[in-house]
């Protein structure tokens, strides 16, 4: 599978002879463009950034320079978050098993909580704001892995839970806004959002009219997000309530692309396009089977069947797998589409690997906004 990447073919050998390879690089204008496509299909919604997706802070900053909040899973996200100088209000804290430091944060900053399982209201901060999370228990187009919503899956109440949580936090004192609901990740069918949405509408009778209705992000690119932002108004409705939107991938995926360098080729059986990133700096092909559109930028000879493969010492290193690309030379440059989102932010230093560089296409220029760590960085907090 190919796709042209946004930028001119000259400007990528550019940022790579400057900064390296592997280097993820992100173009502004696509950045922008997904979130005018989020307010455009969601209106008033409230937009919280799940900042897992993508947290460099040059691109968080500039969302939240566009008034969008974050979503935040960890005491590190909270950090980066308050970075950028988001305050409470623009802050969900979220997680399964948050830890003493996250409510610490979260109520210091006076965010709200994304509240798991009903023994959180005795220990969530004195008067915190909360919503409850909702597990819907039903099955939807994608990954096992990325299916927050199914049966069995460890987030959220049950729907006939979920009542009981939101008096449980009034009880304890807090202020229980509203509902949440997360079915996964990579979702394209509104069908299956308005399932779940429709699942907590359904809890109406049992809840009164609520303040907000939140219902996660999830979107897979190319999803329709009018009929997704019309199921939720819809659901929202029944309680009266506004909806917030948590995003992560859909705003940030296209816009970025990891570039890697062709090292070799090799013929054993099969035909292995050998490159010079892998599983540690995009894990997704691995871990999900996920696909990302290759671009060969070079000027092919014959086109032919690859496999094309990272540098670890793993047989499950590939970045694709039968994919069709014209033969390089070592030297040419691949680039790996669709790569904004769980890309540099699941990067890691396996083998002594440095994670990558990243940057930013802006103002028709190119700006460093994570400079290559060293081995020696990887291994600083050895003693
Ligand atoms: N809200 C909640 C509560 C979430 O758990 C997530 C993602 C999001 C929002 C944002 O979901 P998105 O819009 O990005 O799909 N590493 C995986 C994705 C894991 C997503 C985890 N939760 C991947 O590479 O596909």
């Amino acid at each position: 599978m190919t796709a042209s990447p946004s930028l001119p073919r000259a400007e990528f050998h550019a940022a790579a002879e400057r900064f390296g390879t592997p280097l993820y690089v992100y173009d502004a204008a696509e950045l922008d463009a997904a979130l005018a496509r989020v307010r455009a299909a969601f209106g008033e919604a409230r937009v919280f950034y799940a900042l897992k997706a993508n947290p460099n802070l040059t691109l968080i900053a500039r969302l939240r320079a566009a008034g969008v909040g974050f979503e935040c899973v960890s005491a590190g996200e909270i950090a980066r978050a308050e970075h950028v100088g988001a305050e409470g209000g623009s802050i969900l804290v979220n997680g399964p098993a948050k830890s003493r430091e996250e409510y610490e944060a979260g109520a210091r900053l006076g965010a709200t909580f994304i509240v798991d399982r009903e023994e959180e209201a005795r220990l969530l901060p004195p008067g915190s704001r909360a919503l409850v999370r909702v597990n819907p228990a039903l099955s939807v187009s994608t990954h096992d892995h990325l299916a927050t919503g199914a049966a069995g899956s460890k987030f959220g109440v049950t729907p006939e839970q979920a009542p009981g949580v939101l008096r449980a936090l009034r009880e304890a004192g807090h202020t229980a806004l509203g509902l949440h609901v997360h079915i996964g990740s990579a979702i394209r069918l509104a069908t299956d959002f308005g399932a779940a949405f429709a699942r907590l509408a359904g809890l109406r009778a049992h809840t009164g009219e609520l303040e907000v209705l939140d219902v996660g992000g999830g979107w897979g690119l190319g999803a329709d997000l009018p009929g997704i932002a019309r199921e939720a108004r819809e659901a929202a409705g029944a309680f009266g309530a506004e909806v917030w939107v948590e995003p992560g991938r859909y705003l940030v995926a296209r816009a970025g692309t990891l570039l890697t360098r062709v090292v070799g080729t090799k013929r054993t059986g099969r035909n292995f396009l050998l490159t010079d990133a892998g599983m540690t700096e995009l894990l997704r092909p691995m871990l999900y089977g996920a696909v990302h559109p290759l671009t060969p930028l070079w000027d092919g000879g014959a086109e032919e069947t690859w496999d094309v493969a990272g540098p670890a010492c793993e047989s499950g290193d590939l970045l694709a797998r039968d994919v069709t690309l014209p033969l390089p030379h070592p030297g040419d440059l691949l680039a790996v589409g669709d790569a904004g989102a769980y890309g540099a932010a699941m990067s890691g230093t396996y083998l002594t690997r440095p994670r990558p560089a990243e940057a930013l296409w802006e103002g028709g220029e190119w700006r460093l906004i994570r400079r290559r760590e060293t081995p020696q960085e990887v291994w600083a907090a050895e003693v």
